[in-house]
């Protein structure tokens, strides 16, 4: 497939006069997507997959920050009414300085469920699985210090977990994601509802939904495994009230990469039913 770039992409992507921009490292943006159509199912979404600079977890700050400006710059070229960065380790890298250079765009950022957590669980026993970046963070430990004394957190860095489900959305072997999983999970010390024991498990970065059956497996049916795709997909409704496409018409979805396309391809439609074409993007 060719790369496009320009103004060839903008007639690529010109399915409506409003866009919701919706971008990751890869596929795990899809889970925050999914979210998002299910919530505003008239809106269109133009999906960006950094995949050919990723992963973002395990890089430093400054290319995350670099990354994420491009991937703004080129949204923003598409006429995006607002942006979802559907990536935890973006999130934390970016969203305040994005915010500061574009206070006309309506900007949601992703982080780790902390404070649900806290309400939901009942031993003060929380478990963390999220990238390196994000654990390391100044977003992830003010978070955290806003949560000082409620419950114990473990936090677990997944090194390689966000890339070996991308490979398995691409080639549909799961055996690295299970032994990525049994390791962080083992690591973390005992999932129950029993006292002393974690009995809430937050899933701190967008790839990591798509492990979610692995992962229950290992912590037993009693854990709450928690996501916020469905609470930033809530958020952005509000968000967007009043600017809503008067349509009953089902919006569309764009998909790009700047990686493979064959990744995007696989997972757009094993996990969204998405039959879209994916392009490949030069940014
Ligand atoms: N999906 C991204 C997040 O939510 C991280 C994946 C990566 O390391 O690139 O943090």
């Amino acid at each position: 497939m060719a790369p496009c770039k320009g103004s060839a992409v903008r007639e690529a992507t010109s399915v409506g006069a409003v866009l919701i921009g919706v971008f990751d490292s890869g596929i795990g943006g899809l889970s925050v997507l999914k979210a998002l159509r299910a919530e505003m199912p008239h809106e269109h979404f133009i999906y960006v997959a950094d995949s050919g600079h990723a992963p973002y977890g395990e890089r430093d700050e400054a290319h995350v920050l670099e990354r994420s400006h491009a991937v703004t710059r080129y949204l923003l070229s598409q006429n995006v009414k607002a942006m979802v960065i559907a990536c935890n380790t973006a999130t934390a890298a970016a969203i305040h300085l994005l915010r500061a250079e574009h206070p006309e765009l309506t900007l949601i950022g992703v982080e780790p469920a902390l404070k649900p957590a806290v309400a939901l669980s009942r031993t003060g026993r929380i478990g963390v699985m999220a990238t390196r970046g994000t654990l390391a963070s100044a977003k992830f430990t003010a978070l955290l210090a806003a949560q000082a004394g409620q419950a114990d957190f473990v936090l677990q860095p997944c090194d390689g977990l966000a890339d070996a489900i991308e490979r398995s959305a691409q080639t549909g072997e799961t055996a690295e994601t299970i032994a990525l999983c049994t390791r962080y999970t083992g690591a973390m010390g005992l999932f129950s509802t029993q006292t002393g024991q974690i009995d809430t498990l937050v899933l701190g970065c967008t790839h990591y939904p798509f492990a979610s059956d692995h992962l229950r497996a290992m912590v037993g049916a009693d854990v709450q495994i928690i996501d916020n795709g469905e609470a930033v997909a809530r958020q952005t409704r509000r968000l967007l009230q009043g600017h809503e496409i008067a349509s009953a018409a089902p919006g569309q979805v764009s998909l790009f990469t700047t990686g493979q396309p064959y990744t995007l391809q696989a997972a757009a439609g094993r996990w969204l039913g998405l039959p879209d074409p994916v392009k490949t993007l030069l940014i």
